[in-house]
């Protein structure tokens, strides 16, 4: 298959066990630059220990990651960082007193070292930060802002951008609107499809077939921790894509009429 061959993050045979409980078997997964990838599934069905898994904060219990065409090992979310793999966590992991340039570069800062200390350099850090909101079409009063003044999706995608300023190449996202008002859900998706238009790879984990259809190129359904069903958006409908949530397959016949494109 020829999005299988340009796939920028693969893994092949994920197992994940928690003592007693099988959270992934055998699962399959890949995605290629500039495609938006939804990941379905009932809760329990294994979606966040994949993505975890993915971005590097557990390892497989059994399996292999394949990252730009080579096998890799994440002992920590720093190395999966470190290849451009980027998550964005269902809380955005933000700290809410600190301004929005501090929250985008947190940990990162542009500056200079001296002896064994970094001199953050602020006036760079803002300056880059509102750069990168503008490239990313996010529009705040003010760099300065603290992040708990922002409804919830101006944070999301204050976190989106934390996750992109630093030239990444896989973001994933967790549920990224599942906490936001309805008039905030459109722009964050709209976020995600210019992130797609930069050539990102994008992975959202969502229950709103609404944001699956109208950001993702392909969706893919897990099931009880097992790779259920997978097909680009164009080939598929809601109902079918419920059902596999619900882990059914087939008698869509009578409902092919609701063909969404
Ligand atoms: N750290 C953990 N320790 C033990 N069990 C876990 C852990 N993380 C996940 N599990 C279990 O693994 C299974 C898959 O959980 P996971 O969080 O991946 O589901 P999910 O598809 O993201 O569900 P939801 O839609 O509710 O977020 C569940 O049975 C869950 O209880
Ligand atoms: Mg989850």
């Amino acid at each position: 298959m020829a999005e299988q061959s340009a796939a920028l993050l693969k893994a092949e045979g994920v197992y994940k066990y928690f003592g007693a409980i099988t959270a992934l078997r055998d699962v399959n997964f890949h995605v290629a630059s500039g495609e938006v990838l939804g990941v379905v599934g009932d809760n329990g069905a294994g979606k966040s220990t994949l993505m975890k898994i993915l971005s590097g904060l557990y390892a497989p219990s059994e399996g292999t990651l394949i990252f730009d065409g080579r096998p890799v090992h994440f002992g920590s979310p720093r190395d999966a960082r470190n290849m451009g793999i980027e998550m964005v966590y269902q809380d955005f992991a933000l700290a809410g007193n600190l301004p929005i340039y501090e929250n985008i570069y947190l940990g990162r800062e542009p500056g200079r070292r001296l002896g064994g200390l970094t001199i953050i350099d602020r006036r760079l850090a803002r300056k880059m930060a509102a750069e990168h909101l503008d490239r990313l079409k996010i529009h705040v009063k003010s760099v300065d802002q603290p992040v708990e003044e922002l409804s919830g999706g101006q944070r999301q995608a204050v976190a989106i951008a934390r996750a992109t300023a630093f030239d990444a190449k896989v973001v994933i996202m967790d549920e990224p609107t599942a906490a936001l008002a309805i008039k905030e859900v459109g722009k964050v998706l709209d976020l995600i499809k210019s992130l797609k238009h930069h050539g990102v790879a994008v992975i959202i984990i969502s229950h709103r077939m609404d944001d699956i259809f109208y950001a993702c190129d392909r969706v893919m359904a897990l099931y009880q921790g097992t790779n259920f069903a997978e097909s680009p958006l164009a080939a598929t409908t809601r109902n079918e894509v419920i059902g596999w949530i619900m882990g059914t397959k087939g008698h869509t016949d009578s409902l092919a009429h609701d063909k969404v494109h």
